[in-house]
């Protein structure tokens, strides 16, 4: 049997349960919100819609935590939006302490799961995450990398001007400003990109990258969700058929790249048990100290929810 849990029924959470119901993913999917009523008509809506598809996935509304047991991945969308005049600190604090009481829950009801992380700032909650579940780092992820690569492909696409989805895009590192996309490990229909676009071209694409969250923000005035939800199903999917499928996920490093306890984007293969194996990416010096810069924008954050006993 395979239940997938979804913590937060906002845009990405029902926009999740919906691509798991229409794409047959799981048997069951439960939609946790403190906001229950709106949870409770989310899955009603998404219910009623995969019945027109003829969908075996059954979607139900979680009552409270105790509805996610027995579920193999759940993942956490919950978490508060930066409002008006709240820093970046602000919101760490605030959604560290979310995914903290989450977590305990979560320890308690699921003790098995596998936990992908979707709330921001993505990185330092998957290291929450870990902390309070004391789950093997082998079963917390965070997605964003599989989200990120998209938004580089499309880039890429858009760039080089042929038909959509024959881009290979790759992008690791933290999900904040300083991401790292990896030209030299991009591709169009096998095509390392630097052959062919040009110089200016390709900074283009990274700097389209590196602030595609933001600019849908600022053109929709609140985060994306459909492509957030659709790499979160790659996720689900690659680790319920045990696919092993390769994805640039955040995940807790012991020693790859020269780093330790700390999250970042690296590529990982995902199968039932979670992450099954890492693959090293030959990354050259200049692709080495992007991903230093990224590295110490999650440790500055770690440090802070640190001094502040949020993990
Ligand atoms: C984004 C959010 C989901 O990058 O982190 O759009």
């Amino acid at each position: 049997m395979s239940k997938v849990a979804i913590i937060g029924a906002g845009n990405v959470g029902a926009s999740i349960a919906s691509m798991l119901a229409f794409n047959q993913l799981c048997r069951d999917v439960v939609l946790y919100d403190i906001a229950k009523e709106v949870a409770q008509g989310k899955a009603y809506d998404i219910a009623q819609a995969a019945s027109i598809t003829h969908s075996s996935t059954a979607v139900h509304v979680a009552q409270d935590m105790d509805a996610l047991q027995g579920a193999s991945v759940v993942v956490i969308t919950a978490g508060s939006p930066r409002k008006p005049g709240m820093s970046r600190e602000d919101l760490l604090f605030k959604n560290a302490s979310i995914m903290k009481s989450l977590c305990l829950d979560i320890k308690r009801v699921a003790p098995e799961s596998i936990i992908i992380v979707v709330s921001n700032p993505l990185d330092a909650m998957v290291y929450v995450a870990l902390q309070h579940t004391g789950f093997p780092r082998e079963r917390v992820v965070g997605m964003a990398g599989v989200l990120d690569s998209a938004r580089m492909a499309h880039a890429i696409t858009e760039a080089a001007g042929f038909g959509e989805g024959q881009v290979e895009a790759l992008v690791i590192g933290g999900h904040g400003d300083a991401m790292v996309p990896l030209p030299r490990f991009s591709t169009l229909k096998g095509v390392p990109i630097a052959d062919i676009l040009s110089e200016e071209a390709l900074t283009g694409v990274v700097k389209t990258t590196q602030a595609g969250g933001a600019r849908i923000v600022s053109l929709m005035g609140t985060s994306a969700y459909y492509a957030p939800a659709a790499a979160v199903c790659a996720m689900v999917e690659s680790i319920l058929k045990d696919l092993n499928r390769l994805m640039p996920c955040a995940y807790l490093l012991e020693g790859e790249y020269g780093y330790s306890d700390i999250v970042t984007g690296v590529v990982v293969a995902l199968g039932r048990q979670g992450v099954s194996s890492h693959l090293a990416l030959p990354l050259n010096t200049q692709e080495r100290n992007a991903l230093k810069e990224s590295v110490q924008e999650v440790a500055a954050q770690i440090m802070l929810l640190n001094s502040h006993s949020l993990c």
